[in-house]
C-alpha cells in the first residue's frame, strides 16, 4: 500500500494498562435493558431512554475505552490521529486479500471507545437522499422507516448552526452543525468558484443536505458536526453522559461482549462479557454474566454486531459448525451484504503558501502549538476543523452516461435511472493530503476525493473462533468485485482532475499516486501549474482507462462506512431483524446500528446512525410503555 496511515503524534495515551484489580465501573447482576457495544446509535437510545424513564435500569456495556471529557476526542482535528497503528479508540479490521483490489488487504478502521465512530469518525457532514429511506421502507416492507418518519427525527437531533431555519434542519437539537472554526479555507473555496465553471450545468446550492434532488448536482460548502464552539459533536456528550448523574444508567467501558443468553423459549435473559485485554489488562479475564429481563440491544457497529450474533448460535448453519458454535436459530444473512462507499483520494501538489491540514496530518510541533493556543483562546482555528469544506453529490446525465461506458448499463438501469435524487458520487478537493506522508515533499497538498453513493460490490463478515473475542474476524471486503464500481470511479478520477487542474492554487500530481499513463499519453500528468478554464479536458485512450482501472484498484480504500451486516428486511430476502428490530426466531433481542440498513444510502454513515438510533428509541420507549 502506497499510504499506510501510520504514525502521528501528539496523541496522549488513554486507556491502556491501568493497575485497578475491581471493575472502574461497578457492573451489577441484573438491568431491565442491556446494550452491547456504547457506540454512536447506542449512546441516543441509551441516553434518551434514561432521560425519559429515569427508573429504568439500563447498562451499556462498551468493548473500548472512555472518551467522557478527553481532549482527544472533544477537539475536532485530533480526528487524524485515532488511526494511528497503536490507537487504542480505533480497531482496524483487516480483510482477506482479493485481486479485485490487486491482491491488497483493505483495512478498515472501526471506532472502539465509547461514542464508537462518532467519538473518532471526520465530522463530515452529510445526509442521505429520501428515496434511500423510502426504498428501506417500499422494497424492503419496513413501514415506519420512510423519510417522512426519520426526517423529523434528523431535524430534532440537531442545531444547524449554518442556518437554524433552512428547511429539513433543526434549530435547538444536542447535536450541533456549523462549517467549523477555520472559515473557508482555499482549497474548498476554489473547488466551489470553479467548479461551476467547469461543470456548465452544476450550479452552486444553497444546501447539499436537504433530502431532495435540489441537493444533488450542486457545488456545495460543507457543514461539519462541530459546534461554533469548537467542539465535535458525537453522540456520548451530548446524549448520554448529559444523564450520567441518574445512578439507574450504567455505562461499563473496557467490557466486550462475547455472546447474548437465552432460555429454552429462545427469549433473550441477558449477555456475556469479559474485561477487554488492551483496556484493562490486569482484571480477571473470566467471563462474567449479566441478566437483561425486559431487553438486550446489540449496537456493535456493522462489523461487530455479526459477529455477537455468530457467536451466540444465530447465523448460518455452514458459518457456525465451521467454527463449532451450535446454532439455535439460522439466519444466513448474518454477516453478509456488507457494504461501504469504496473512497479513491488523488493527491495533487497546492501552491505552498495555501492552508492545508497537511501540517496538522504531519504532526508539525509549530502548527499544532499555534493551534492549541488559538482554540484554548477562542475555540477557533484549524484545531476545529477538518480540512473538508466543498463538495458535490454528482449524478450522470443521459450524455454523460456514454463517458462513463457500457460496464455501467445495467447498474444505472436497474438502480438509479427512475430515482433522480439518488447521485453516483461524492466529489471534494480535500485540503491536504489525509495520509502518512513520511518520505513524500514536505509542502502543501490537495486531493480530489470520490467515494460512490451505492457501489453494487457487496463483501461479508464472520466469526473465526467460537469464543476468543479477539480471533480476527473473516472479512471480505469485495471491494470491486462489480466492474461497474470501477467504470463509476474512473469516471470520477477524471471528473475531479478537470476540476483540480484548473485550481488556481494547482501545482501539478503527485505521479506515485496516480495512475501510470504512458509518457507519450495525451493524458500524462505533465502539468505544473493551473491550466486555463477554457482547456480542452484530458483525452484518455482504451489504454489510458485501463492505467486507471490498474490504479483504482491498487488504490482504493475504505470511507469509514461499513453498514448493512444484519440487514432488516424479510427473512425471505435474508433479513436478520424485522422493521422493528427484533432478530428473528428469538425474543428480547433488538439490533440498532448502522448494520440494519438493508440498502445502502449514499452519505457519510453518522447521520443514519443518529436516524436509525432516533428511531430505535421510539420503537423500544413504545414497547416498554415509556412515554416519550
Ligand atoms: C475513522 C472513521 C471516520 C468516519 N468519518 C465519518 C464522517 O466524517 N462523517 C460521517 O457521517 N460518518 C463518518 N464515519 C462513520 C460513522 O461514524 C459510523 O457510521 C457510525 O459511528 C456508526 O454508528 P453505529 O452505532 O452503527 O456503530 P459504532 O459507532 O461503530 O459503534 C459500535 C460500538 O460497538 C462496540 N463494540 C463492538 N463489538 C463489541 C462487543 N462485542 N462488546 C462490546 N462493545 C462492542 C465498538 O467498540 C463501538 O464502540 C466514520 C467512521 C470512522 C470509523
Ligand atoms: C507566496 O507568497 C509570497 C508573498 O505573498 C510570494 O512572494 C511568493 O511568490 C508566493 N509563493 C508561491 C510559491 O506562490
Ligand atoms: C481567535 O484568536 C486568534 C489568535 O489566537 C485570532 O487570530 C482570531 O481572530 C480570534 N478569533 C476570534 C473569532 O476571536
Ligand atoms: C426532482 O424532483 C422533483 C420532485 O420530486 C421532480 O418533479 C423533478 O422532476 C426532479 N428533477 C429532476 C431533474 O429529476
Ligand atoms: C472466510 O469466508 C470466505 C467467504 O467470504 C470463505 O470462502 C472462507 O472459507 C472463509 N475462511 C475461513 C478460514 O473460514
Ligand atoms: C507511445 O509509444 C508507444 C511505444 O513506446 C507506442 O506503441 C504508442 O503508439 C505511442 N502512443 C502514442 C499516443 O503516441
Ligand atoms: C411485513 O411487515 C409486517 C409488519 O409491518 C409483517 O406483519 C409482515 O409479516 C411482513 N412481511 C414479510 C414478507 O416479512
Amino acid at each position: 500500500m502506497f499510504f499506510p496511515l501510520r504514525t502521528i503524534l501528539l496523541v496522549s495515551a488513554i486507556g491502556g494498562a491501568t493497575a485497578f484489580f475491581a471493575p472502574e465501573v461497578p457492573v451489577g447482576a441484573s438491568y431491565d435493558v442491556v446494550f452491547v457495544g456504547g457506540g454512536a446509535a447506542a449512546s441516543i437510545i441509551a441516553g434518551s431512554l434514561s432521560a425519559a424513564a429515569p427508573d429504568l435500569h439500563i447498562l451499556v456495556l462498551e468493548g473500548g475505552p472512555t472518551t467522557r471529557e478527553k481532549l482527544e476526542h472533544i477537539q475536532p482535528a485530533r480526528y487524524f490521529s485515532h488511526l494511528a497503528p497503536y490507537s487504542t479508540t480505533e480497531q482496524f479490521v483487516v480483510s482477506n486479500p482479493s485481486d479485485a483490489v490487486a491482491g491488497r488487504n483493505i483495512i478498515i478502521p472501526v471506532g472502539k471507545c465509547v461514542g464508537g465512530g462518532s467519538s473518532v469518525n471526520f465530522m463530515l457532514y452529510n445526509r442521505a437522499s429520501a428515496s434511500d429511506y423510502d426504498d428501506w421502507d417500499t422494497e424492503f416492507n419496513n413501514t415506519g422507516w420512510s423519510s417522512k418518519t426519520l426526517i423529523p427525527l434528523l431535524e430534532q437531533a440537531e442545531t444547524y448552526e449554518v442556518n437554524p431555519k433552512a428547511p429539513t434542519h433543526g434549530a435547538s437539537g444536542p447535536l450541533h452543525v456549523s462549517y467549523g472554526g477555520a472559515g473557508f479555507l482555499e482549497i474548498g473555496q476554489q473547488f466551489l468558484d470553479i467548479g461551476p465553471q467547469v461543470e456548465k450545468n452544476r450550479p452552486v446550492g444553497v444546501d447539499g443536505n436537504d433530502f431532495t434532488n435540489k441537493s444533488i448536482n450542486v457545488f456545495y460548502r460543507m457543514p461539519k458536526w462541530i459546534s461554533g464552539q469548537g467542539t465535535r459533536s458525537d453522540a456520548p456528550h451530548h446524549y448520554l453522559y448529559t444523564q450520567q448523574s441518574n445512578p439507574n444508567l450504567v455505562v461499563s467501558y473496557g467490557s466486550r461482549v462475547t455472546r447474548v443468553l437465552f432460555d429454552k423459549t429462545l427469549t433473550a435473559t441477558g449477555v456475556e462479557f469479559v474485561y477487554d485485554k488492551h483496556v484493562f489488562p490486569d482484571y480477571n479475564p473470566a467471563p462474567r454474566q449479566i441478566t437483561a429481563t425486559k431487553l438486550v440491544v446489540i449496537s456493535a457497529g456493522a462489523m461487530g454486531t455479526p459477529q455477537v450474533l455468530e457467536r451466540s448460535g444465530i447465523g448460518a448453519k455452514s458459518i457456525l459448525s465451521s467454527v463449532g458454535v451450535k446454532q439455535i436459530v439460522d439466519l444466513p444473512g448474518v454477516g453478509e451484504t456488507y457494504r461501504d462507499h469504496v473512497f479513491l483520494v488523488s493527491p495533487y501538489f497546492a501552491d505552498p503558501n495555501t492552508t492545508t491540514f497537511d501540517p496538522i496530518f504531519r504532526a508539525d510541533p509549530t502548527t499544532w502549538t499555534q493551534a492549541l493556543a488559538q482554540w484554548d483562546a477562542n475555540r477557533t482555528g484549524l484545531i476545529a476543523a477538518n480540512g473538508v469544506d466543498a463538495a458535490i453529490k454528482m449524478r450522470p446525465t443521459t450524455a454523460e452516461l456514454a463517458d462513463i461506458g457500457p460496464e455501467f448499463t445495467a447498474r444505472w438501469n436497474s438502480f438509479y435511472a427512475s430515482k433522480p435524487d439518488k447521485p453516483l458520487f461524492w466529489l471534494s478537493a480535500l485540503a491536504g493530503l489525509p495520509a502518512d506522508q513520511t518520505g513524500l515533499p514536505v509542502t502543501q497538498y490537495m486531493s480530489s476525493g470520490c467515494f460512490l453513493g451505492y457501489p453494487e460490490s457487496t463483501g461479508s463478515i464472520h466469526i473465526s473462533s467460537a469464543t476468543d473475542v479477539y480471533a480476527p474476524a473473516n472479512y471480505s471486503s469485495g471491494f470491486l468485485t462489480a466492474q461497474s464500481d470501477v467504470a463509476a470511479l474512473r469516471w470520477g478520477y477524471k471528473k475531479g482532475r478537470e476540476i483540480l487542474r484548473r485550481m488556481p492554487a494547482f501545482r501539478g500530481a503527485l505521479i506515485p499516486a496516480h495512475p501510470q499513463f504512458a509518457t507519450n499519453s495525451t493524458a500524462a500528468l505533465t502539468e505544473t501549474g493551473p491550466v486555463p478554464l477554457d482547456a480542452p479536458d484530458v483525452v484518455y485512450s482504451a489504454a489510458d482507462d485501463q492505467a486507471i482501472d490498474d490504479y483504482i484498484r491498487g488504490f482504493v480504500g475504505t470511507s469509514w462506512h461499513s453498514f448493512g451486516t444484519a440487514p432488516m428486511k424479510p427473512l425471505a430476502q435474508g433479513g436478520v431483524v424485522d422493521s422493528n428490530l427484533n432478530v428473528y426466531g428469538v425474543k428480547n433481542l433488538k439490533i440498532a446500528d448502522v448494520s440494519i440498513g438493508p440498502e445502502m444510502v449514499n452519505a457519510n454513515t453518522y447521520s443514519t446512525a443518529i436516524a436509525i438510533g432516533a428511531n430505535a428509541f421510539q420503537i423500544i420507549a413504545k414497547e416498554l410503555g415509556i412515554k416519550v
